[in-house]
């Protein structure tokens, strides 16, 4: 039985025994000043018995009707002080508004037993209750209904982005189940709880933090896409929810819901490649620009929306790194190995990682630690080498400018040298007899992924489809589909691919980005992540191909070291969309040695504090925030 079971009454009539029928309450949606808010079936407390008929009082309604709870530990609140409390709430949550004084129920934790206008004195509130209490519930806006039971307030928001799959709730008891909830407009509703009922400890440092999942992870009550609807419809709801996701969920973090992938978490482009389900929208510039992929429900919802502090997203190939790039946004591929993959669709278990897409780095660093867990430890001394790749020489564009900037202002900042690096030269020089790295590493990454996730997922998928359905296939993307294809037919073995990785690997992680006693990391490698290049959504691409090849990207894909995405600025273009100047984000990927993800988190950090870098807005620019564009004509929508 689903979460829902809890709430089944059976009715049974005495005159008509043979009829009965189940009936049970999944919440319901009101409206409050014309904003929507969720009120889930889940009692969070009750109001005591002598003042439960008070809200005959102010509307006479069933309810629910919005209330506020406060808690005062000594007598002599005032009304002053109520507009004061308003506001703080107002300043630090989204969900309370001033519609939830329409009743206020004040929890008296001190000694005696306070008479109301002690508490408080006239008409601030249409209905004042002042109570003793043993078990105060949490201060903030809630719901109340004519039975007297207390549920917490969810403000619903639009998915206008297209970011996530499917929308979630949990119970008291931590069960999910999809959102019984809808919203006016064309998208599904996201419901997020109010902030005031969380207060961040060290046992739960991502008290209320509100997260968004990749649909390659599973969740306790809900279904796993994994972007293919074929997939959704075969297999029943998850039963067990994904290490890395209980992880955060332990921290305190709240599950809003899951996010959209591009298919078995294969690199797919907007026009051609998303069959079954559509891209989510870039939110920057002109709003038609490729998410990128395939953590693409990830980043477009970090880059859309203000309520959604942080997601999870997974990288094998750059499926963090990638989304993180183009919506200017902080973007972590671990080191490989630091965060279980348990309960996540695999694409290649030797190259699989587990991370994190956030505007706010501070909030990242505390995110990491949850998901790292003992894996992490974060340290503040730094390199003083820098190595960058590919990097511009010099200012000949905006994006460049910003880039050498960066690089100025790093080296500055960490007293450091730095040197041009060139892949090609220096395993060359190192590795003599060793063949080319662009031959060698060629066919590395295409052979792992296809062969690994043909036996991990798509042939048992297959067998359990045609069992299902009377020896029929599945559809399949066109992208996953030339991938498989290409290790159905190739004859080199994961071992030999293997084998190439660990070359490299080998090599890198001693040669390039060794460990240090002192700074964890020998030297500090930097390459461009993003220079405001556009890749129209638009735009009919080639048929999808075979990811061949050696870049900047597969560094850390075959060495394992973490590499993290820094959004640095933004740059002009002419939109061809809109016929004038919009911006897109420039980016910087930063790497160290293999298991140093502590220390890059730190020095991340400290680039903040410095004022180096920024906090990444949510909207048309992730410098200078303000309204998507698509949004600008989606008033209507909250
Ligand atoms: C409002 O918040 C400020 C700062 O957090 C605090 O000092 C003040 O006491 C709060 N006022 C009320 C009425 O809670
Ligand atoms: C949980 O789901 C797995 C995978 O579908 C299945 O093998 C297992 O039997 C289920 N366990 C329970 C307790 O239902
Ligand atoms: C820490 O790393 C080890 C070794 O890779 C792994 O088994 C373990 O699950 C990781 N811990 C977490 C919290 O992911
Ligand atoms: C940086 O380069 C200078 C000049 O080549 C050298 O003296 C210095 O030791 C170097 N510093 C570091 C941290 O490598
Ligand atoms: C690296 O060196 C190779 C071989 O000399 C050269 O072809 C390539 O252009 C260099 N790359 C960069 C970015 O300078
Ligand atoms: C990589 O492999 C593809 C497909 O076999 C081939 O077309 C391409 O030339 C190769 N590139 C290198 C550098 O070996
Ligand atoms: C491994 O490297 C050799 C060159 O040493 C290359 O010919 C081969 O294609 C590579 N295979 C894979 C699967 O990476
Ligand atoms: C490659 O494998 C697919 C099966 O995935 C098969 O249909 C196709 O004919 C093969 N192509 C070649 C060129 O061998
Ligand atoms: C946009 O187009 C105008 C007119 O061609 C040109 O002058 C300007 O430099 C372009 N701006 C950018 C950012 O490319
Ligand atoms: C970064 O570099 C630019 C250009 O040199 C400079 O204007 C800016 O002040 C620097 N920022 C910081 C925080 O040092």
């Amino acid at each position: 039985m689903g979460p829902i079971a809890r709430f089944l009454s059976v009715i049974l009539s005495t005159s008509f025994t043979h009829v009965y029928a189940a009936f049970s309450s999944s919440g319901s949606t009101v409206f409050v000043n014309d904003i929507a808010y969720f009120v889930p079936p889940d009692v969070v407390g009750t109001l005591p018995s002598k003042i439960q008929d008070f809200t005959s009082r102010f509307h006479g309604s069933l309810g629910p009707v919005p209330i506020t709870v406060i808690t005062i530990s000594k007598p002599g609140f005032q009304v002053s002080d109520l507009s004061a409390l308003a506001a703080n709430f107002s300043a630090s949550d989204d969900v309370f508004q001033d519609g939830f004084l329409e009743a206020l129920y004040v929890q008296y934790t001190g000694h005696g037993n306070p008479s109301a206008p002690q508490i408080c004195s006239q008409n601030a509130a249409k209905a004042v209750i002042a109570s003793s209490t043993q078990k105060p519930i949490p201060s903030g806006p809630y719901f109340v209904t004519s039975a007297g039971t207390l549920h917490r307030a969810y403000r619903l928001y639009s998915d206008f982005a297209g970011a996530f799959t499917e929308t979630a709730i949990s119970n008291s008891e931590g069960v999910f189940s999809v959102l019984p909830a809808g919203i006016v407009g064309q998208s599904p509703a996201v419901a997020v709880p109010s902030r005031l009922y969380f207060t961040k400890t060290v046992d739960k440092p991502l008290a209320g933090v509100r997260l968004g999942i990749k649909d390659i992870y599973d969740i306790a009550g809900l279904k796993t896409s994994n972007g293919n609807r074929a997939w959704y419809g075969l297999y029943p709801p998850a039963n067990k929810t994904a290490v890395a996701v209980q992880k955060l969920i332990d921290a305190g973090a709240i599950v809003v819901g899951k996010m959209k992938t591009s298919q078995f978490a294969n690199g797919e482009t907007a026009t051609a490649d998303w069959v079954d389900y559509h891209e989510p929208f870039n939110p920057r510039g002109d709003g038609y620009q490729d998410t990128s992929s395939s953590s693409s429900g990830p980043g477009a919802g970090e880059g859309s929306y203000p309520w959604l502090d942080i997601t999870l997203g997974s990288d094998t190939g750059g499926s963090i790194r990638g989304p993180s790039e183009v919506q200017g946004l902080y973007g972590n591929r671990p080191s490989h190995g630091l965060v279980e993959l348990t309960g996540v669709m695999p694409l290649a278990p030797e190259l699989d990682t587990s991370g994190l897409l956030t505007r706010d780095p501070v909030l990242w660093t505390a995110a990491a630690k949850a998901l790292y867990g003992d894996n992490i430890t974060v340290t503040s001394k730094y390199p003083s080498q820098i190595l960058t790749v590919e990097f511009p020489e010099s200012a000949d564009d905006i994006a460049d400018g910003l880039i050498l900037d960066f690089l100025a202002n790093l080296t500055d900042f960490l007293q450091a040298n730095v040197t041009a690096f060139n892949f090609t030269t220096a395993w060359a020089a190192a590795n003599p007899s060793a063949a080319d790295i662009n031959v060698i590493l060629n066919t590395t990454y295409p052979l792992l992924i296809s062969k690994e996730q043909i036996k991990l997922v798509r042939d048992p998928f297959y067998a359990d489809y045609a069992a299902a359905h009377n020896g029929r296939r599945p559809f399949i993307d066109p992208t996953p589909l030339i991938r498989w294809s290409y290790g159905d037919n190739s004859s080199a073995t994961i071992e030999e691919a293997v084998a190439n990785k660990t070359q490299f690997m080998d090599w890198f992680n001693s040669e390039v980005l060794a460990p240090d006693a002192a700074t964890c990391s020998s030297s500090l490698l930097l390459y461009v992540g993003s220079d405001a290049s556009t890749v129209y959504r638009n735009v009919y691409w080639d048929s999808p191909g075979v990811p061949f090849g050696f870049s900047s990207g597969r560094i850390s894909v075959f060495s394992e070291a973490p590499d993290f995405v820094v959004p640095i600025g933004q740059a002009p273009y002419n939109s061809t969309v809109t016929q004038h100047v919009e911006y897109l984000p420039v980016t910087v990927d930063m790497m160290v040695a293999k298991g140093c993800d502590g220390m890059l988190f730190s020095l991340i950090e400290a680039l903040l504090a410095a004022g180096i870098i920024q906090v990444a807005k949510t909207g048309y620019s992730g410098i200078d925030g303000g309204e998507v564009l698509l949004k600008r004509s989606l008033e209507f929508e909250q």
